[in-house]
């Protein structure tokens, strides 16, 4: 089979994955329309592509808070890496440190982050946090992470409690009994609670945060301008704009619409990034003209791994890596950096 879009890892990975794996990586909250929206949105937006401004020189790098990936793209936090993949999380973070780019692991990883940080040394890499009712829990994996070499520190603020899947509920989903939650193993005597994260956290705990780490703090599924004010006030140093892939509030904006006004708000203060519905080069550039610095994928890396792990993940990035490249170069503009004053403006229908 040749493996020429993303859509085709997707197809493969329908095949071939146990359905309910399948279904815990695709699954939507609810009836899945902010899911699905997160696509659709991307087909709204038109380029206003500009001709003969020689394009024989590319250049697709850009910076994240300072360090320079291959361009912009990273893997956005994904839990149970090894129901893709036996390798799980340790593949990912290959594939990642091979093709220069940032993997923000998750909480809910299936390998430890020493085992993470061993596959790859000296990757990019930041770790995604879900603060827990136990926070002796979550201040030791800051603390770890940091030690490991983790560069940055993620904060996902969408999921107080979990939205609900309908497909996982049909399917009774639960990890296979050999896949752990390898960095909560020690802290939960019987497996994770169903309970056990805490949906009191508020603004203040960013400075908690703050003084448990010296790791920049990105702050992730911010889609209004009000809480993206807020994040810059609490000092934050990046915002994701994210709706979980469509997984916790049903109803909610696509994430290439929020965008805009997250970036309206913060006025350059911090660094804003997508993720949500990245399927094409053409989507990464235009997300980038919208002002994010860079996107993550989600779903797409999950297929890529399910395809033929580290291997299959780093062919789904080399794609996007030369589709965005191609759609650059045919909207007339060779420096990733500088996109957003060049292809700033579209035509919406
Ligand atoms: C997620 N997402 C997620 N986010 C997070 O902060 N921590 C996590 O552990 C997870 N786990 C997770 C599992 C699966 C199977 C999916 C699909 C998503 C959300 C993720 O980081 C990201 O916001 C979306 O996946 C982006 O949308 P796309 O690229 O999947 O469309």
């Amino acid at each position: 089979m040749a493996m020429v879009c993303l859509s085709d890892f997707e197809a493969y990975a329908k095949k071939y994955l146990p359905k309910i794996a399948w279904d815990f990586f695709a699954a939507g909250a609810d009836d899945c329309s902010t899911r699905d929206e997160n696509i659709l949105a991307y087909k709204r937006i038109h380029f206003r592509p500009r001709m003969l401004r020689d394009v024989s020189m590319m250049d697709i790098r850009t910076k994240l808070l300072g360090t320079e990936i291959s361009f912009p793209v990273g893997i956005a936090p994904t839990g149970f890496h090894q129901l893709a993949w036996p390798d799980g999380e340790k593949s990912t973070a290959r594939a990642a440190k091979a093709m220069n780019i940032c993997y923000i692991a998750s909480t809910y990883s299936t390998c430890t982050l020493e085992e993470i940080s061993a596959a790859a040394p000296g990757g990019l890499r930041w770790f995604q946090l879900y603060i827990h009712r136990n926070r002796a829990v979550s201040q030791q994996l800051v603390q770890q992470a940091e030690a490991l070499g983790f560069q940055g520190l993620v904060l996902t603020a969408d999921l107080p409690y979990t939205g609900r899947r309908r497909d996982d509920v049909r399917n009774g989903f639960r990890l296979p009994p050999h896949m752990k939650l390898k960095n909560l193993e020690g802290a939960f005597e019987y497996g994770l609670p169903p309970n056990s994260l805490d949906p009191s956290v508020t603004w203040n705990d960013i400075y908690w945060l703050r003084r448990l780490t010296r790791l920049p703090i990105i702050i992730k599924g911010i889609l209004t301008k009000e809480d993206a004010e807020l994040a810059v006030r609490h000092g934050v140093q990046g915002i994701i704009v994210s709706n979980h892939g469509g997984r916790q509030l049903d109803g909610g904006p696509a994430t290439i619409d929020a965008l805009v006004e997250v970036v309206e708000a913060v006025q350059g203060r911090v660094e804003v990034y997508l993720d949500g519905g990245i399927r094409k080069g053409s989507d990464v550039l235009k997300a980038l003209a919208l002002g994010a610095k860079c996107v993550f994928i989600g779903r797409p890396a999950l297929w890529g791994l399910a395809y033929k792990g580290e291997e299959g993940l780093q062919d789904v990035l080399r794609i996007l890596q030369d589709e965005f490249r191609l759609s650059m170069a045919l909207a007339g503009k060779c420096f990733a950096g500088c996109l957003v004053l060049v292809i700033q403006r579209f035509c919406k229908q």
